[in-house]
C-alpha cells in the first residue's frame, strides 16, 4: 500500500473537493442534529425556533468556518502549530497573558483557588504560546467533548441490539424512561458498547485521510441518508403525521424568546464542529486549488438539512401517536422507540433500531473527526507516528470517557472527586458527564469560535485570509455582492468593479465585528452575566 506518511512537508490531502465536503459533513452533522436538535426545537417553539437557527447558521456559523478552513489550509497544520505559525503581534498576546494573571491572582486574593490557579495557568500558557493558546484550547475542548460524546455514542450503539433483541417494545413513558435511566445509570452495561465506539472511531483514524477518514464518509453519508428518508417516510405517512409537519412549517413568534435565540447560537456552533479546529485540522488536508467558499456552502447546507430531516423523521411521528413535542432529552431514546411501538404495525424494533444505527453513524463520523484533531497534533507536534498517535489518543479520551460514564446521572461513585472539585471551584455540575459537556458547549466552543473570528480579522488581518480564500475561488469571491443578489453575476455590463461591495467584504465586515459581538452576547447570557427578561 503506498499510503503516504505523514511528515511536516508531506501532507495527506483529501482525494478531491467531494472528500473534503464529505468528510466535513459527516463531522458536522452528528448527535447534534438527530439528537438534540429536534428536541431543542421542541421546547423552543418549533417552526420559529428553526427560522432563527437558520440565520445563526448562515451569519455566523458560515463565516467561521470560512476561517477556520482559510487558517488550515494555509498553515496545513494542527490547530496549536496554525494559530503559532500565523502570530506575528507577540506583545498583544503577552498583555492578554498578564489580564489572565491579574484575574488569577484577583481569585486567590478572594480564597478561590481553583479558579485563581485555572488563570494563572492559562496566563503561563498565554505567555508561552500566544495565539496559539486558541489553538492549544481548541485541542483540549475537542479531548473533553469526544469523552463524553463517547458516552452517548456508547448509549446510541447499545439501544441498535436492544431493539433488535426487542427490549425497546415500550407501553408507557414510565417504562420507556426506566428502561433509559436503568440503563445510563449502569456503567457496566454502558462501558462495553462505549468502548467498541471508541475503537469503531480509532479504527478509521488508523487508516488515516485519503483510505480512512474519506472512505468512511463516503460509505457512510449515503446510508445516513438512505435510513433518514426511510424513517422519514414513516412518520409522514402516519395518520395525524400533519400536526408535526405543522409545528416545523408554521413558525409562531409569540414563541419566541431571547433565551430560544441563544440555545439556536450555541448549538450553530456545536453542530457545525466549530470552535475547536476541527474543521481547521479538515481544512489542513485541503489542495489550494479547491473552492473554499463553495465547500463550506455545501458543508452548511448538508449540516442543516439532515437537521430539519431530523425534524421531519421525528416530530410528525411523535404528534400521530399523540405524545408531546418538548420531551427535552429523552426525546430520540425514550418517546422514540414509543413511538414506534405505538404504530402498530409490529414492527416497532425495526424501526428503533433503524433510528439508533442512524443515531451511531452519525455519531460515528463526528467522533471521528474528533479524534483527529488529536492524532494530527500528536503527529505534528510531538513527531509519533500516525498509529502512536491513534492509540495514544483513544486512550486517554476513552479514560476520561469512563468517568463520564462511571458519573453520568450523579457524584456518587467519585464522591472523592466531587469533594475535589467543590473544595477547588466552590461548586460543580449534576455529574462529571453534565461537567464535561457543560464546560465544553457552555464555555469552551463561543470563546474557542470568538478567538478565532478576532485571531483572523484583527491579527493574522482579513486580507491575507481573503487571499487564502481567492485560491480556487477567485471567481465566487470577488463577485459583487449586490450584482449577486440581483441575479446579474453573468450579465457582462455589470462585470466592472463599481461597487467594492464583493462577497469578500461582506464577510470580513461579519468576521471582525458581527460574528464576535454576536459570540460575546451569548458568551455573557451562558454564563449568567446577561439576562433579557
Ligand atoms: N458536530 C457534531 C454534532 O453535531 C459534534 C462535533 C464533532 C463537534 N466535532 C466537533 C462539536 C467539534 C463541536 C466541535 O454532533
Amino acid at each position: 500500500m503506498n499510503m503516504k506518511r505523514n511528515t511536516s512537508n508531506e501532507r495527506e490531502h483529501w482525494g478531491g473537493s467531494l472528500g473534503f465536503i464529505f468528510a466535513a459533513a459527516g463531522s458536522a452533522i452528528g448527535l447534534g442534529n438527530i439528537w438534540k436538535f429536534p428536541y431543542i426545537t421542541g421546547m423552543n417553539g418549533g417552526g420559529v425556533f428553526i427560522l432563527v437557527y437558520l440565520f445563526c447558521i448562515f451569519l455566523i456559523g458560515l463565516p467561521i468556518m470560512i476561517c477556520e478552513i482559510a487558517i488550515g489550509r494555509h498553515t496545513q497544520k494542527n490547530p496549536l502549530g496554525a494559530f503559532l505559525q500565523l502570530d506575528k503581534n507577540n506583545r498583544l498576546s503577552r498583555s492578554f497573558g498578564t489580564v489572565f494573571l491579574l484575574i488569577g491572582l484577583g481569585f486567590f486574593c478572594f480564597g478561590k483557588y481553583g479558579l485563581g490557579g485555572v488563570f494563572s495557568l492559562i496566563a503561563v500558557i498565554v505567555y508561552y504560546f500566544g495565539w496559539g493558546f486558541v489553538g492549544l484550547g481548541g485541542i483540549f475542548t475537542g479531548f473533553l467533548i469526544l469523552a463524553f460524546y463517547g458516552t452517548v455514542g456508547g448509549w446510541v450503539t447499545a439501544y441498535i441490539f436492544k431493539g433488535l433483541f426487542q427490549q425497546l417494545n415500550f407501553e408507557t413513558v414510565e417504562e420507556a424512561s426506566q428502561v433509559f435511566n436503568n440503563f445510563v445509570a449502569s456503567p457496566t452495561s454502558v462501558l462495553p458498547y462505549q468502548i467498541v465506539f471508541m475503537l469503531l472511531c480509532a479504527f478509521v483514524v488508523w487508516f488515516g485521510i485519503k483510505n480512512g477518514i474519506e472512505l468512511a464518509s463516503k460509505l457512510l453519508l449515503p446510508f445516513l441518508f438512505i435510513l433518514l428518508i426511510i424513517l422519514i417516510l414513516r412518520g409522514i405517512t402516519l395518520d395525524g403525521a400533519n400536526k408535526g409537519i405543522e409545528f416545523l412549517v408554521s413558525p409562531d413568534f409569540s414563541k419566541l424568546t431571547p433565551e430560544g435565540v441563544l440555545v439556536a447560537l450555541g448549538h450553530a456552533f456545536f453542530s457545525l464542529s466549530l470552535g475547536m479546529g476541527c474543521i481547521l485540522t479538515y481544512g489542513s488536508y485541503l489542495d489550494p486549488s479547491k473552492n473554499i467558499l463553495s465547500s463550506s456552502l455545501n458543508i452548511v447546507f448538508l449540516d442543516t438539512m439532515v437537521a430539519l430531516m431530523a425534524g421531519f423523521a421525528i416530530f410528525p411521528a411523535v404528534f400521530a401517536m399523540g405524545m408531546s413535542p418538548d420531551a427535552g432529552p429523552g426525546l430520540a431514546l425514550q418517546i422514540m422507540p414509543l413511538t414506534f411501538n405505538s404504530i402498530g404495525d409490529h414492527l416497532g424494533w425495526l424501526w428503533s433500531s433503524l433510528f439508533f444505527l442512524l443515531l451511531s453513524i452519525a455519531a460515528w463520523t463526528s467522533g471521528i473527526s474528533l479524534l483527529e484533531v488529536l492524532v494530527t497534533s500528536l503527529i505534528d507536534e510531538f513527531k509519533f507516528s500516525r498509529h502512536q498517535a491513534v492509540m495514544f489518543s483513544t486512550v486517554i479520551t476513552t479514560a476520561l470517557g469512563v468517568l463520564a460514564t462511571v458519573c453520568c446521572t450523579d457524584w456518587s461513585r467519585l464522591p472523592w472527586l466531587e469533594k475535589a472539585l467543590v473544595a477547588l471551584f466552590g461548586s460543580t455540575n449534576n455529574s462529571m458527564f453534565d461537567l464535561l459537556d457543560n464546560i465544553s458547549c457552555n464555555y469552551l466552543l463561543p470563546l474557542g469560535g470568538l478567538g478565532t473570528s478576532i485571531f483572523v480579522g484583527w491579527i493574522w488581518g482579513t486580507h491575507h485570509a481573503i487571499a487564502e480564500i481567492r485560491r480556487g475561488s477567485h471567481q465566487t469571491v470577488d463577485v459583487n455582492f449586490f450584482t449577486l443578489l440581483a441575479g446579474l453575476k453573468d450579465d457582462p455590463n455589470s462585470q466592472e468593479k463599481t461597487h467594492t461591495m464583493t462577497l469578500a467584504t461582506v464577510w470580513g465586515i461579519f468576521i471582525r465585528f458581527i460574528t464576535p459581538i454576536c459570540v460575546i452576547i451569548a458568551f455573557l447570557h451562558a454564563i449568567g452575566w446577561l439576562h433579557f427578561d
